[in-house]
């Protein structure tokens, strides 16, 4: 049932907190210290791993570009992300010292399975990283790290995302810690801070009211921008699909540094443009470059939303959607979510069936 919400997507995007703290329950001790007992795959085999490729479709796909960040930084480990339906048509490299992690909240997405099962051949080792106990995917992997997220019924990904986030997030720490690498200051406050996320998902919830309100002012729109840096690339692509998803709106997610050498000609007066902030504090030299690029956009008439932490300078913008403090890995866990919110109120302002978009399937089970 929906439990009193409007929809099914909107009580999973308020199941978050629940959620995330599932994810982390069991695997994330108060010293910081991370145990994935029930992975399946030895310590020994992920100590010899010297590449990781992700593959993963959609949302799944966009968790794995946040998790690149985390794995490449943490772990010192060269990490690749490839769409499962492009990834066995270009000859990849992959071998016996090779860990594939397949991202999937179904467990069923037949690109996926594909990727999985060429994977296997190749005799890399196959981690999924799934929300369906006991689906085709993870049956065939080596190993899994179950999400926990509970059923996700909406179309639109996003507590099922918010886990696979949090799952990557736990991996990255665990093989850190395992294998020595990365500053371990810094990975000891990655978890600790990790372990406080569930409440300050729960407080960016919080501020669902002042984006309705947005988003109702902005039903007419027919085009929607959104950039980002760092580990806010994916999600603005993550923000871009949910609304062409939901609300039937052209958009289109890129990385803020592209805007100069091309997509800035897109920007004419009243182009709405999402923006994803670096945090001032944790990454003054990207906000420092976001805040010129925003002086770009609002030059040429374009209309910005920022999405950024509480008293971020950034009030040029047109409007600030705020999150709060946290460090850079960490962000896509917060900054997401006023993007999930943004989406569902447009469509729901267009009066359209958010938890079952037209031409969509939850599962695709097809290739
Ligand atoms: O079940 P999966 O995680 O493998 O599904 C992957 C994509 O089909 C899925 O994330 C899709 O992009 C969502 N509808 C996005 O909201």
């Amino acid at each position: 049932t929906k439990d009193g919400h409007s929809s099914f997507m909107a009580k999973e995007i308020h199941e978050q907190p629940e959620a995330v703290r599932r994810t982390l329950s069991g695997r994330l001790g108060s010293d910081g210290a991370v145990s994935l007992g029930e992975l399946g795959i030895s310590d020994k085999a992920l100590a010899r791993i010297q590449k990781i490729v992700i593959v993963a479709c959609g949302t799944a796909s966009y968790g794995g570009q946040i998790a690149k960040y985390a794995l490449e930084r943490w772990c010192r480990i060269p990490v690749e992300v490839d769409l499962a339906h492009e990834f066995r048509y270009r000859s990849p490299l992959v071998d016996d010292r090779t860990l594939v992690i397949a991202i999937s909240q179904s467990g069923e997405t037949m690109d996926t399975l594909m990727a999985v099962r060429y994977a296997r051949e190749q005799g890399a080792t196959v981690l999924a990283i799934c929300n369906t106990v006991g689906a085709t995917i993870p049956r065939e992997a080596d190993g899994v790290l179950y999400t926990h997220a509970g059923p996700e019924v909406a179309v639109a990904s996003t507590k099922a995302f918010l886990t696979q986030v949090t799952a990557t997030l736990l991996l990255a720490l665990y093989l850190a810690q395992m294998r020595g690498s990365g500053d371990p200051t810094e990975i000891s406050a990655a978890a600790r801070e990790l372990a406080g996320i569930p409440g300050r998902v729960q407080s960016v919830l919080a501020g669902a009211g002042q984006i309705e309100a947005l988003a109702a002012s902005m039903a007419d729109v027919t085009s929607v921008l959104f950039i980002g840096r760092h580990v806010g690339h994916p999600v603005a692509m993550e923000g871009a699909l949910k609304l062409k998803e939901l609300a039937y709106i052209h958009a289109e997610g890129f990385a803020a540094g592209e805007l100069k050498h091309g997509p800035i000609a897109l920007i004419e007066p009243g182009q709405a443009v999402v923006v994803i902030m670096p945090s001032p504090a944790a990454s003054p030299v990207l906000h420092a470059k976001m805040m010129s690029t925003i002086q770009e956009i609002k030059a040429r008439g374009g209309r910005v939303i920022a999405v950024g932490e509480e008293g971020d300078a950034a009030t040029t913008a047109d409007a600030l959607l705020t999150v709060p403090a946290s460090s850079p890995l960490l962000a896509p866990l917060l900054t997401a979510i006023p993007l999930q919110l943004f989406a569902a109120s447009l469509a729901g302002a267009k009066g359209l069936d958010i938890d079952q978009p037209r031409n969509l399937a939850k599962s695709v089970t097809v290739e």
